[in-house]
């Protein structure tokens, strides 16, 4: 028996047989896949701007998705949806993730921290008040991801204790696209809360 008659299957067989001798062709039901079934839905708890909450999310559900659409913290924004540009930069930690591309599942137990909580009541975090102060947004649709993004970018040079340049913070900050282009004003407002965190308001240190 060679290759070509193993590979002749009861399938085939079915298919050729009914219009070679007349015959009704039974139709094989697809198989199931397993991908096909719904999911259950699975139980959840995380910290989100400081407060618990416990949800029952379908797994496949994505972070971005569970802040806008199941919380309602819209201030985190869909841009690509596909991790490419940074609008939906959230901190998970402390540390700074797209949260398009992160499953909501995958946060379980974790503390979340979107723009909306950055500020204390009334009192703006400081690079909110640079952002508007160095004139770091246009439109403003990429500006909670730069933001918080930037934010995670400070933690990271004060813990690695990394010496923060103009460049380093372009290179940085890459990740995060501004379709408007506000990359000057984003820079000086991102260098300048870093001075301050530094002690030091000499805006020419450690220009690159
Ligand atoms: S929406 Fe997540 S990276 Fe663009
Ligand atoms: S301010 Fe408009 S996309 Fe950045």
């Amino acid at each position: 028996m060679n290759d070509q008659r193993l590979e002749f299957n009861r399938r085939d067989c079915v298919k050729t047989a009914g219009p070679i001798t007349g015959a009704a062709v039974i139709s094989v039901p697809p198989l199931i896949d397993a991908r096909d079934a719904p999911p259950s839905r699975v139980s959840m708890n995380i910290l989100i701007n400081g407060k618990p909450c416990s949800f029952t999310v379908d797994p496949r559900m994505t972070l971005l998705d569970l802040l806008r659409e199941r919380i309602g913290l819209t201030g985190t924004k869909k841009g690509c949806d596909h991790g490419q540009c940074g609008a939906c930069t959230v901190l998970v930690n402390g540390r700074r993730i797209n949260s398009c591309l992160s499953l909501a599942l995958t946060n379980d137990g974790e503390t979340i921290t979107t723009i909306e909580g950055l500020a204390v009541g009334d009192q703006l975090h400081p690079l909110q008040t640079a952002f508007i102060e160095c004139d770091g947004l246009q439109c403003g649709y990429c500006t909670p991801g730069q933001i918080c993004s930037a934010a995670g970018l400070l933690r990271e040079a004060a813990q690695e204790r990394t010496e923060l340049t103009d460049d380093e913070i372009r290179e940085q900050m890459s990740g995060n696209i501004c379709r408007c282009g506000a990359y000057p004003g984003i820079v000086e407002a991102i260098h300048k809360v870093y001075r301050q965190s530094r002690g030091s308001d000499d805006s020419a240190a450690g220009r690159g």
